[in-house]
Formats: structure tokens, C-alpha cells, sequence
């Protein structure tokens, strides 16, 4: 196989490596298209370009390796790519979240092979498991602790006792966050995950702006606290669940007791939980972020080329699942400022309140449908936890 790859960032670095260290697959990387030539590589000159047409219009390349940072242009060379017929492979799960729709009709009408697993959870093999292995098994829930940058953060915050922004200036240092952490940070990267595995675990096409979601930002010291106070430690967690035909999903941060598996499941580690009728409960852990890791799911899907592997969406075509997150009920805790801030009648009961001159907080059961329109949920000093 030839290869030509866009992006040679973290991940196109570590595909670079991954490929040169793995004996028995046979693809080299004919040409490389970046952004700025004038940035030292660590590979020779020859292989680059900025010409994208060098890599899409070349007929000796059967396969596009998508690795770059720009949604909107990435998805202009994904859509191109299958439209010559084309092989391609991808880690963007912002676009791919975004264009699923354009994406699935492209390879359905092209015959074009599309794989991403490296877009979801990086090293850990979630997306062909979906595809292949829980084709019959009737799955109820599909979870997890899909984001390591801000998993690294809530680690170094409870085991290290370091303040929100020292640990996120450790996760920049370290290189597992990026100088723009916003979509980690707010939550947006892990919702992405979701609505690609909702895909391949429920059939169903759902847009990131239907899904609610919260990221760690709003954490304060308040916070951090009460989860100690239960023994617990916080983690952010994606979910999407079954009931009959209905499909729900929500991210948000959540206290997990110090004895649950995902307390263990620690810096830029992360975690899947399938929930299923027959097989029951199944987890999965492995690095979420990282050159070798995610060049490592970007090779496997290469390799899997080889022998003519394509996602065939059984569940889309099998399912009469829709999303409607009507019905699905969470605990919460929610902490706010000011007497009034949060509107009491959107509860279905309130098991705990507390009020100082520090902070105040309620527990309670709330619908999701409630929770993703309250208005109050993005005001400043509102922070929603799950419990
Ligand atoms: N980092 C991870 O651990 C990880 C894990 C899973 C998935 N991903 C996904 O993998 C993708 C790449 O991430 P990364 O961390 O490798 O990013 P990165 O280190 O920021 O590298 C981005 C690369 O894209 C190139 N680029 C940007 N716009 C381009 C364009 N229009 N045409 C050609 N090249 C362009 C840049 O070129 P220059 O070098 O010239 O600037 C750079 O080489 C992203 O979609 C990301 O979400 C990353």
C-alpha cells in the first residue's frame, strides 16, 4: 500500500513511528502535506508538500491518511479523497462527529472505505468492536472516561492537591493538553466520541449540539472538597443508553467512590464500559491520548485495508432506534450562588440542601430533557455534577 498523509503533528509523527517499528505490513508513506514548510522535520524534505492535490490526484496512492488539526479543511480532504475512490483513514473526531451524515452517504455511494478508530479513545479498539463483536448482543450502555487531557487534570487535582490551572499547566507541559484546551476542558472532545459511538452502538445519527454536556471547567475548590467529603474523586464521564427504542446520551462530570473501577483509571488513561443483555458488563482501558497510541489505532485501521475491512453500520440498518433523551432521568448535585439561581420546580424531588456563606448546593433528581434546557446550567457560578 502507498500512503499519503496530511499532518505531520503529534499523531502523523507517531503513525510515522508505529510503521517504521512494526514488521509485516507492508505501506510506506509516499508523500507528507502540512501547513507551514517552513517548520524543521524530523524526516527528509522530500517527502513533503503543501500542495494537497499532490497526495489526492496522485493514482499510485490507495489510501489517505487524514491527520490534521483543522476540522472544516480536513473533511474537504476526506470528502475528496472518497470521492476518487479512495481508501481512507482518519483520527478527527470533531469533523467526523459533525459530517457523519455526508460521510456515511460518501462511502455508501463510493464504495470507498472510511475507518476513524484512532478518533475514538485512541488505543483502545472500541469502534471494529462495536462493528463486529456486538453485532447481535443486545446493548443497553455504552459509557466512559473518553477524554486523558481532562483526566489528567482531575488526577493531578486529587492525588496532588494542585489547583484547577496548575494542573492544567502540567498537562500543557506534558504535552497531553493542547495551548487551546478549550474543547477538552468544556467537555466538547468527549461528546464527540460519543456521537460517533452512538453510531455504531445504537444506529443513530445525532448532531453534538443535541447532546448535553459539561466539562470541568466550572470545578472550584467547593467542589473538590465535597467529592473528598464522600470519598469520592471526580471524573468526567460521556453516556449513551437504550431504553426500548429510545437512545439517550449526556456528558458531564461525575463523582466516582475511591473503590469504582474508574478511580482507577488514572492521568491520560482511558476507559469504556459496554453494558449488554448477554454478556452483561464488559470494560475497557488503555491510553486515550499520545503520538504511539494514536498512531498505533491509525495503523491497525491501515492495516486492516489490507484485507478490504470497511464499517458496514449494521445497527443503522437494522434499528428502529431514534434519540430522545425524554424520559431518562439523572441524580445531580448542583452547586450556585445566589438564592433563586437555580429553579427548584425543574426537580422531580430534592434529597439534600446546603446553604453557607461559602457556597450552596442541592442534590436531586432531575430530568435530562430538564437539565439540557435550564437556562441556569450556563450561569456563571452553576456547576452540575452527576452522582
Ligand atoms: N494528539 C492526540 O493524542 C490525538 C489523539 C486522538 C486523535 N487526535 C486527532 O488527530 C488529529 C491530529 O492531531 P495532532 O495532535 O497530531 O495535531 P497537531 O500535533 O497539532 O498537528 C497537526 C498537523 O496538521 C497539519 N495541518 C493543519 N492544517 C493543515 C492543512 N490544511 N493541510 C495540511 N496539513 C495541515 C499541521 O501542519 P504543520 O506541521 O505544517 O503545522 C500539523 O502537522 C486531530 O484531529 C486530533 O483531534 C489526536
Amino acid at each position: 500500500m502507498k500512503l499519503g498523509l496530511f499532518g505531520f503533528g503529534c499523531v502523523g509523527q507517531g503513525l510515522w513511528k508505529v510503521l517504521h517499528e512494526t514488521r509485516g505490513i507492508r505501506a510506506d508513506i509516499k508523500r507528507i502535506c502540512i501547513k507551514h514548510p517552513e517548520k524543521q522535520r524530523p524526516v527528509p524534505a522530500h517527502f513533503f508538500t503543501t500542495d494537497p492535490a499532490e497526495i489526492l490526484n496522485d493514482p499510485e496512492i490507495d489510501v489517505v491518511v487524514e491527520l490534521i488539526d483543522d476540522a472544516e479543511a480536513a473533511f474537504e480532504i476526506v470528502s475528496a479523497a472518497l470521492s476518487g475512490g479512495k481508501a481512507v483513514v482518519s483520527a478527527n473526531k470533531k469533523m467526523i462527529a459533525h459530517r457523519l451524515p455526508e460521510l456515511y452517504a460518501l462511502q455508501q455511494k463510493t464504495g470507498a472505505p472510511f475507518l476513524y478508530e484512532g478518533a475514538c479513545c485512541a488505543s483502545i479498539p472500541i469502534i471494529r468492536n462495536l462493528e463486529e463483536y456486538y453485532d447481535n448482543d443486545l446493548l443497553t450502555s455504552v459509557e466512559g472516561i473518553f477524554n486523558g487531557t481532562t483526566n489528567f487534570i482531575l488526577t493531578r487535582i486529587f492525588e496532588e492537591h494542585l489547583s484547577f490551572g496548575e494542573a492544567l499547566r502540567l498537562a500543557q507541559a506534558g504535552g497531553f493538553a493542547e495551548s487551546d484546551p478549550t474543547l477538552d476542558v468544556e467537555g466538547y472532545d468527549p461528546k464527540f466520541k460519543l456521537c460517533i459511538l452512538l453510531l455504531h452502538a445504537f444506529g443513530v445519527f445525532v448532531q453534538p449540539e443535541k447532546v448535553l454536556h459539561s466539562g470541568i471547567s466550572r470545578l472550584n475548590d467547593f467542589d473538590i472538597e465535597f467529592a473528598r467529603s464522600r470519598g469520592s474523586v471526580l471524573k468526567l464521564v460521556a453516556r449513551c443508553f437504550r431504553d426500548n427504542d429510545k437512545v439517550a446520551a449526556y456528558c458531564l462530570p461525575r463523582f466516582v467512590p475511591a473503590g469504582h473501577r474508574y478511580a482507577g483509571v488514572k492521568n491520560e488513561y482511558n476507559a469504556v464500559t459496554l453494558e449488554s443483555a448477554f454478556s452483561e458488563r464488559q470494560w475497557f482501558v488503555g491510553k486515550g491520548a499520545g503520538d504511539k497510541p494514536t498512531g498505533c489505532a491509525v495503523l491497525s485501521d491501515v492495516s486492516a485495508l489490507r484485507y478490504l475491512y470497511k464499517y458496514e453500520y449494521r445497527k443503522f440498518s437494522q434499528n428502529g432506534t431514534f434519540f430522545d433523551p425524554a424520559g431518562a432521568e439523572l441524580t445531580v448535585y448542583v452547586r450556585y450562588e445566589r438564592e433563586g439561581q437555580v429553579a427548584e420546580s425543574d426537580f422531580e424531588e430534592i434529597s439534600e440542601r446546603y446553604a453557607s456563606g461559602r457556597a450552596r448546593y442541592w442534590i436531586g433528581r432531575i430530568s435530562l430533557e430538564k437539565l439540557q434546557a435550564a437556562s441556569w446550567l450556563r450561569e456563571e457560578g452553576v456547576n452540575v455534577i452527576e452522582c
